[in-house]
Order: C-alpha cells, then sequence, then structure tokens
C-alpha cells in the first residue's frame, strides 16, 4: 500500500456494522483481568498499554517499514525528549555515543550531562564527513570534532540526524550504518525532520529511529510526544521495558490527537516541502541578485547544498519542509540583531520555536545559550508551513527589506 493509503486507511476499528469510524479514546488507568501477565500479553495498567496507543504505534511502524508492525509497533512517549533517553539508555555504563556536532539541541544537551554525570562519553563529529564519522565510531581516536576522542573501544552508539538541525546537513545513512555495524554500534536515526515518508533509516539497517511526534507526525502543533521505531524483537523489549519502569507514556487523548494527524500527513508535507522548495529558490536567486539581504540560504533540496546529490538519493518525494537563511551583517552581533528584526517584523511566520506543524514558524537558533557557536548568530530557521506560498513570500521578503 502506498504510504499516502496508509495513513489514512491503517489502523480503523475492525469493518461492521454500527462500528465506528475512528477508534474511541480510552480513558482508563486499569484493565479487568484475572489471571498474572507472565506472556506480557495482557494490558493490565495503564502505564504498560492503551488501547489508544495500538493505532499511531502500528502506523508509525508499518510507514518506517517494519514488516511485522502488530508484533513490533512503535512505541509512543510522553516527548521526543523521553524518546531520545530510552534510545541512549541502549548504551552500557561507560559506553560511548557519537554524535552530529550539529544536532536537536535538547538532545546535545542531555548527552553533556550524561557524560559529566560519568555515565556515557560522548564524540562530536561533522556527519557529512563519512570517513571522519567512521573513524570516530571505530575508536581509532581521529575523526572527532570535539569530546572523549582517543578511546581504544568502538561506539556503543552511533546518533545520527539527517538533515540535521538546525545546519541541515545530511549523512549518508546508509554508508554509516554499514561502518557502525562493523564495528558493533547500534545505530540511532533522529527522523523528526524528514519524517518516514521522506526518509526510512531502518530500510538502509539502522537499528532504532525516534522522532519527536510533536512535529510533522502530529502535524498541528497541538501535540507534546515522542516515538522510537525498530524491528529488532530484542531491542523492542528493551526500549519497552525502559518506557514502562520509567514512565514516560503519552496519555491516551495525546496519542488520539497524533493518529488524527496522521491522517493528513502525506497532504500536509507535500503542501509544506512544495512551499519550502519555492521559497529556498525565491531566497537564494534574491540572494545572488543582491535583492534581499541575505548571506546563505540553505536547502538540502538547492543544487548548490553540499550534500545535494545525497538528498536526492537517500530523500524520497522532497527535501524536507525546513530551510534556513542567513541574514547579512557586518559581524555576528549586526547579524543577530538584524535577524531579530526581521522576526519582530514579519506577521505570517509566527516567532517560535518547534517545527513541523501547519503554520509557519520562525526563530533565530542562537538566541538559545546551548546552540553551538558554529551555528551563524544570524541564521534564522523556517519551518515552513502550508499557507499560500506568495503571501508568506511576500511577508518574509518584506520582512527582510526592513
Ligand atoms: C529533531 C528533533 N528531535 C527531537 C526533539 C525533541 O522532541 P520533543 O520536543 O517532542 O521532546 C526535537 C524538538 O524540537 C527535534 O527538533
Amino acid at each position: 500500500m502506498h504510504p499516502e493509503t496508509l495513513v489514512v486507511s491503517a489502523a480503523r476499528p475492525a469493518r461492521q456494522v454500527d462500528a465506528p469510524v475512528n477508534e474511541p479514546v480510552h480513558f482508563t488507568s486499569t484493565f479487568v483481568g484475572w489471571e498474572p501477565d507472565s506472556a506480557g500479553k495482557r494490558r493490565l495498567y495503564g502505564r504498560m498499554s492503551n488501547p489508544t496507543w495500538d493505532g499511531p504505534e502500528q502506523l508509525l511502524a508499518a510507514l518506517e517499514g517494519v514488516q511485522d508492525p502488530v508484533a513490533q509497533p512503535a512505541l509512543l512517549f510522553s516527548s521526543g525528549m523521553a524518546a531520545i533517553t530510552a534510545a541512549l539508555h541502549l548504551a552500557p555504563n561507560g559506553g560511548r555515543v557519537v554524535v552530529p556536532q550539529h544536532a536537536y539541541q535538547g538532545g546535545i544537551s542531555l548527552l553533556d550531562s550524561l557524560q559529566q554525570a560519568g555515565r556515557l562519553a560522548v564524540d562530536r563529529v561533522d556527519i557529512t564527513d563519512t570517513a571522519a564519522v567512521t573513524a570516530a565510531v571505530s575508536g581509532t581516536g581521529a575523526g572527532s570534532v570535539s569530546g572523549a576522542g582517543s578511546s581504544a573501544e568502538p561506539a556503543s552508539i552511533l546518533w545520527l540526524e539527517s538533515p540535521t538541525n538546525p545546519m541541515l546537513e545530511v549523512a549518508d545513512l546508509a554508508a554509516l550504518t554499514e561502518a557502525a555495524h562493523s564495528v558493533g554500534a547500534l545505530v540511532v536515526v533522529d527522523n523528526t525532520f524528514a519524517t518516514p515518508l521522506v526518509q526510512r533509516p531502518l530500510e538502509v539497517g539502522a537499528d532504532v529511529v525516534v522522532h519527536s511526534v510533536t512535529k510533522y507526525l502530529a502535524g498541528h502543533s497541538d501535540v507534546v510526544m515522542g516515538a522510537a521505531v525498530t524491528a529488532d524483537a530484542g531491542l523492542h523489549r528493551r526500549l519497552h521495558t525502559h518506557r514502562t519502569l520509567h514512565g514516560a507514556i503519552a496519555g491516551p487523548m495525546e496519542a488520539f490527537l497524533a493518529l488524527r494527524g496522521m491522517r493528513t500527513l502525506a497532504l500536509r508535507l507535500e503542501r509544506a516541502q512544495a512551499n519550502a522548495a519555492e521559497l529556498a529558490r525565491r531566497l537564494e536567486a534574491a540572494r545572488l541578485e543582491g535583492a534581499l539581504p541575505l548571506a546563505a540560504v540553505t536547502y538540502p533540496g538547492l543544487p548548490g547544498h553540499p550534500q545535494h546529490e545525497l538528498a536526492a538519493t537517500q530523500m524520497h518525494g522532497g527535501f524536507g519542509a525546513v530551510l534556513t537563511i542567513e541574514v547579512a551583517g557586518e559581524d555576528e552581533t549586526a547579524s543577530a540583531a538584524a535577524a531579530d528584526a526581521v522576526v519582530q517584523q514579519v506577521r505570517h511566520w509566527l516567532p517560535g520555536t518547534s517545527l513541523g506543524g501547519v503554520e509557519s514558524l520562525i526563530e533565530r537558533r542562537r538566541r538559545f545559550e546551548g546552540e553551538p557557536a558554529t551555528v551563524p548568530a544570524g541564521l534564522l530557521r523556517l519551518s515552513v508551513g502550508i499557507e499560500h506560498v506568495d503571501d508568506l513570500w511576500d511577508d518574509l521578503a518584506s520582512g527582510l527589506r526592513g
């Protein structure tokens, strides 16, 4: 079945007369039962399962290419960060995690705190440099931009994001997965930016995919939720146990809203990606003509993006709906001030963090202290929504003209 059909038709109640078309929300903390749960088949208690989770969990696993989504459903978590925490828990104490130098800032901060606590060692890498990442994962001591570095041990986990947040660098998922597996490292991919409609890391061998469901999957900026997906029965058991014991579960209402959002994922993404591609094209043309004060326009779909060809082979049907612009300025301070002025000036674009909703959002990432200094101070991240592209363009262009 095509994903466009799957998102609409999967995960509905059995087809019988007077059955509801949508699975109702099950508000219950416990389930009636007499027998013990030794086989793990009973629902038992609301921290272990909820029928409202089943639909979005099976649909997401199917979209990510899991062969048996009923046996290995995705695991919903209370947030993307909770899913990331569960996936990092797969590394043994003292294990080493290799991560992109630019990646979702919350994940980077979590890894910093785990490193400070002595729980994990962390190496940051330029994710576009496949040879350097391979060296860092194998533990030769080379390849890392900063971090633990000279370990003789292979890494426990290679953490990938592609495109990265917010620099939109593209990692070679297939080559890096193969390299990590050859030294026994697990590969976890945060697939939030691309969504499974555009990129399916499990199909090139990744072990676990994590999502901030908050973003494109739910799609309406009204839910905070995460998910982890794996086709491996052993990893699935460990992630499920982590969720049950650490308790970061999704509420039933949020699970219902997530599934409702996923019904329109294909349509929303199609429009948002088309808008993003068109805006990137217009912005880049304006930059080259000197018509707008832009130092850079970055979008994996632009032919000038350094990994455009790789992106074209591993992303399907589009290049995502996030792009960045760097507002020109004489120095970092001037560029940051000019970017802040654009955020103040625009009217359709909502100033706000997050991405993946129907509405377009704009934000200057370096306003967050934890964002690395290698992210330009005047960089604005644009999460392109599903409005009319001309309204978005007029608003942004006039905001940039000041
Ligand atoms: C790529 C990426 N992964 C994970 C997260 C964390 O997700 P959540 O905010 O749902 O905890 C975010 C949030 O912005 C994100 O952008």
